[in-house]
């Protein structure tokens, strides 16, 4: 059975974050984005861990979106990928789930307190999920931000994502065990 790390990214952060993470936990996991995995087929999933951006201090909305759509691609910024199910719709799409769960964040600074991995733990907790491990937070810093995708990523963010993969994969296992 599959393990799933759900995404939702804007300029491509969260996804390298989530590409990682799988990478970590190894094959059975792949990473998905809110577009292309339907909720309602998490009935098959072996745990499931879901990230997106920090906005406003939770999850995007409609209006942080439209917000993040006015920050046009030229030279100095990829555009915003802003045609995606939002999260917080996807986590509302999930059938109740008897599975082991958790959650990770992309943001600039801040304690993990209120962010977006918060968020997703409680909608994935009323949805019956279990707590694999405490929500983690990766930080990205506007100062990197250039042309490409997935540039605003501070420096060792991914082999922290491909280690904290590589944990999950040991409570999975000793879960089962
Ligand atoms: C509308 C908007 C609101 C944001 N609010 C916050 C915030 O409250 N706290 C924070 O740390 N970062 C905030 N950010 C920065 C995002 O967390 C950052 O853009 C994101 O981690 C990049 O990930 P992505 O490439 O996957 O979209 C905000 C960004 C946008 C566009």
């Amino acid at each position: 059975m599959a393990i799933w790390v759900v995404y939702e990214s804007l300029w491509g952060n969260t996804a390298a974050i989530a590409r990682a993470i799988a990478e970590g936990i190894g094959d059975e996991a792949v990473a998905v984005s809110t577009a292309d995995t339907d909720p309602a087929d998490a009935t098959s999933i072996r745990a499931l861990i879901a990230g997106a951006p920090v906005h406003g201090m939770s999850l995007p909305t409609s209006q942080s979106l439209l917000s993040a759509a006015g920050k046009k691609a030229d030279e100095s910024h990829a555009a915003p990928r802003v045609d995606e199910p939002l999260m917080r719709t996807w986590l509302e799409g999930l059938p109740q789930l008897d599975i082991p769960a958790t959650a990770f964040d992309t943001r600039v600074r801040g304690p993990l307190g209120r962010g977006a991995a918060t968020a997703i733990i409680r909608a994935e907790s009323a949805k019956g999920c279990t707590l694999l491990a405490q929500p983690k937070g990766f930080r990205v810093d506007f100062r990197n931000a250039g042309p490409d995708e997935a540039d605003l990523l501070k420096d060792g963010e991914l082999a922290k994502a491909r280690a904290w993969g590589q944990q999950l994969a040991t409570s999975l296992a000793a879960a089962a065990a």
